[in-house]
């Protein structure tokens, strides 16, 4: 699958998860829609491209199991939440219940927005190593009390790499009466995903990591019974529209001045691509390489490894934990001197080396991080975390 790619073959490409990449045959497709829009800007911008605009949330809602009117695209998870964030009718003394574990951009939206309306960002510290989802469960739900308002928590984390259980969260919170906000920027792609079987309130992706879209495609779900309260982040002419469609909530969240929506109208494309290419079974193929390198990492550092290492908390990516007083000479050392591009992030203190296993990465790819770790190591650039 290395061909499909236009990734540059000198370097091992071992961080799909920052920003994806996009196949060949995609970003073709998208340089093309560019090409029409300038060829044509009013006829595009105006017309055909809100044709096509259309028929790319369909595409996308059938994707996803949802209803194609309860989706916008976006151009990304941190313009989707800060979306929510900002217009979530929140009073003083609430509170919003979310984990150790969220994306540094999207605990400043809500610490922002949280500190504006007088409400409270709750984190729930997630004790390390997570023994079992149930362990986690209890951690997550310590923080709950009668001013919870909103749960907000990742499907799939970042630095840390670690699925969460999110149907059991979505379970409770509506047991409890909570209203449930999932960042799911990690998800498409690389996790089955059915939301209208998760029934989350609100729902956040990324096309542009796992779907491999042009970076610029994300999407904001909104359950319909939510939606009213929704405001668009930019008020445009889809408010008081002159020509309303039948949802206000598309009319809002749609127009957004003019802008290059090319990336959106690109996603048909990657469905193509992921079907034509038996995206289900390498997927899995991917997941059982990243548990099979996990294992083999861990049997060699000895580490503790931050959850179990299994299908229900590791995807496609898989968190290593080190001690280094370096993070970013550690992070050039593997792009310099051994041409890895992988990520060396920091997460309350604990730095990860995380790496990535995507359709064109091999066992060659693994072991040249693995014998780079080992010289590194070696050479005291890093030591092993083991949580004692
Ligand atoms: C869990 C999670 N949420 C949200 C985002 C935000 O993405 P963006 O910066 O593209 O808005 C990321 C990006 O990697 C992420 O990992």
């Amino acid at each position: 699958m290395k061909e499909q790619f236009l990734l540059d073959p000198n370097i091992t490409y071992l961080n799909f998860g920052s920003f994806g990449a996009c196949p060949k045959p995609v970003f073709e497709a998208y340089q093309q829609l560019q090409l029409q829009l300038e060829q044509s800007p009013v006829q595009f911008i105006v017309e055909s491209g809100m044709e096509l605009l259309k028929a790319s949330r369909h595409s996308l809602s059938l994707y996803l199991g949802c209803a194609p009117d309860d989706l916008v695209l976006m151009t990304n998870p941190s313009y989707a939440i800060n979306t929510i964030a900002k217009s979530i009718p929140l009073n003083v003394g609430d509170e919003v219940l979310t984990t150790s574990l969220e994306y540094g951009a999207m605990d400043r939206t809500w610490d922002y927005y949280c500190k504006k309306s007088g409400a409270k960002y709750r984190q729930s510290k997630i004790n390390f190593p997570i023994e079992s989802k149930a362990a986690f469960l209890k951690d997550f739900w310590s923080g709950y009390n009668e001013n919870t308002k909103v749960v907000f928590i990742s499907h799939i984390t970042s630095a840390t790499a670690l699925i969460l259980p999110i149907k059991d969260i979505c379970l409770e919170a509506k047991r409890l009466g909570l209203l449930t906000i999932i960042d799911g920027a990690h998800v498409p792609g690389q996790l089955p995903l059915n939301i209208d079987e998760l029934n989350p309130d609100v729902y956040v992706g990324a096309c542009h990591k796992w779907m491999m879209a042009p970076k610029g495609a994300s999407f904001l779900y909104v359950k319909k019974s939510q939606q009213h309260w929704v405001d668009p982040l930019l008020i445009s002419w889809g408010y008081q529209s002159d020509t309303p469609s039948h949802s206000t909530f598309l009319d809002y969240h749609e127009t957004a001045g003019t802008r290059d929506f090319s990336a959106f109208l690109a996603v048909p494309y990657c469905i193509d691509f992921m079907n034509k290419y038996d995206w289900v079974e390498k997927r899995s193929f991917c997941q059982a390489k990243t548990l099979e390198w996990a294992q083999i990492f861990q049997s060699y550092f000895r580490f503790k490894s931050i959850a179990p290492i299994d299908e229900a908390f590791i995807g496609q990516m898989y968190s290593i934990p080190i001690e280094t007083e370096d993070v970013a000479g550690l992070k050039s050392l593997l792009y310099e001197r051994f041409h890895i591009e992988v990520p060396v992030f920091t997460s309350n203190s604990q730095v990860f080396i995380r790496f990535s296993y995507q359709v064109f990465n091999s066992d060659q790819d693994m072991q040249r991080l693995f014998d780079a770790m080992k010289t590194l190591k070696a050479e005291g650039y890093f030591k092993i975390e083991k949580f004692e």
